[in-house]
């Protein structure tokens, strides 16, 4: 009996009907049922762009951050289908549950840095991958290709370049390539500094390292003509924050790039974004910026 009305909310999701939707949550159906596919209502909804359905049922706790069996969240499938007002939806629940978590894991760090833990724990390195001590992937090797799209766009206009979050370097290596003239790259943590140094980022001539979370390092840095910025630990607010001081960070014209982990598997996407500097918004909310998806 139970299974049925669970199944009944994910015909009813699947097909827009919102009125028994709404009946069905009214009389007990658990949105957070994954069914046979191992799909949820959500999922349904927005695979099929019903973004009155979709915001129901986030209003009632489905959660936008489940994941499908290969890995898909309900913002992965509206986008792949096209689906922009369920994606709008969806993106704006993940938005909200970042600035929530920030401000949760702030008062929970006394100190107030959100990434405190990371930045004092040890970090493993391997061939294709910086590893945390809670065996997350910091950075992978795989994600090679992004990053020098990533360089491609922030050095086109030539000139001065910065890099906020170092990782394994592959942003930094890319952005070499163009030989820009100077390329200044702020890394918190000290072991990804110390192999920085060790690996001869040091010595390169055009090569300015800052060492310390950006936050803190803010007056060291000038104005430059191309931005990165991909940090871990952090939240959606932090990076938020960072968009504050593009207006003195980037030159009139300059470009701006950045990854974040928005939205569990909507999360997972890397943006590129070229704006002009008194265009401030995030990237994949402008037309004009190109995104790039994993
Ligand atoms: C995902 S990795 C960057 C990967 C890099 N884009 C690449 O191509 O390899 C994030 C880096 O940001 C650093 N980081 C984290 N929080 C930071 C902060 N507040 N300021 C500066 N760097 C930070 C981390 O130690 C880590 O090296």
């Amino acid at each position: 009996m139970e299974e049925n009305k669970q199944e009944s909310l994910r015909e009813a999701a699947r097909d827009g009907d919102l009125g028994r939707v709404k009946s069905l949550i009214a009389s007990g159906a658990d949105v957070t049922y994954f069914d046979g596919e191992g799909l949820t209502p959500l999922m349904h909804a927005a695979r099929n762009g019903y973004p009155e359905v979709v915001k129901m049922l986030l209003d009632s706790g489905a959660p936008w951050n489940a994941l499908s069996p290969s890995n898909l969240s309900a913002g992965d499938f509206a986008m792949e289908n096209g689906h922009q007002s369920a994606f709008d939806i969806l993106l704006n629940a993940g938005i909200q549950a970042e600035l929530i978590l920030g401000t949760i894991a702030r008062k929970d760090n006394a100190d107030g840095k959100p990434n405190r833990d990371y930045l004092e724990d040890r970090v493993t390195f391997s061939e294709d991958k910086v590893m945390d001590t809670k065996s997350k992937a910091v950075m992978m090797a795989w994600e090679r290709p992004l990053m020098e799209a990533h360089a491609k766009a922030i050095c086109s206009r030539g000139g001065h370049i910065l890099n906020v979050g170092f990782g394994m370097g592959l942003v930094d290596t890319a952005i070499q390539q163009y030989a820009p003239v100077s390329h200044t790259i702020i890394e918190a943590h000290p072991e990804v500094y110390d192999r920085m140094l060790r690996t001869g980022w040091g010595e390169k001539e055009n090569v300015k390292i800052v060492f310390g979370r950006w936050q803190d390092v803010l007056s060291q840095l000038e104005s430059y003509d191309g931005i990165f910025f991909d940090t871990y630990g952090e939240y959606y607010e932090d990076m938020r924050e960072f968009h504050q001081y593009l207006p003195r960070l980037l030159k009139p014209g300059g470009i701006y790039s950045f990854f974040n982990g928005l939205c569990g598997g909507m999360l997972r996407r890397r943006n590129v974004g070229g704006c002009e500097t008194q265009v401030l918004a995030v990237g994949y909310l402008l037309p004009s910026c190109l995104s790039v998806n994993r």
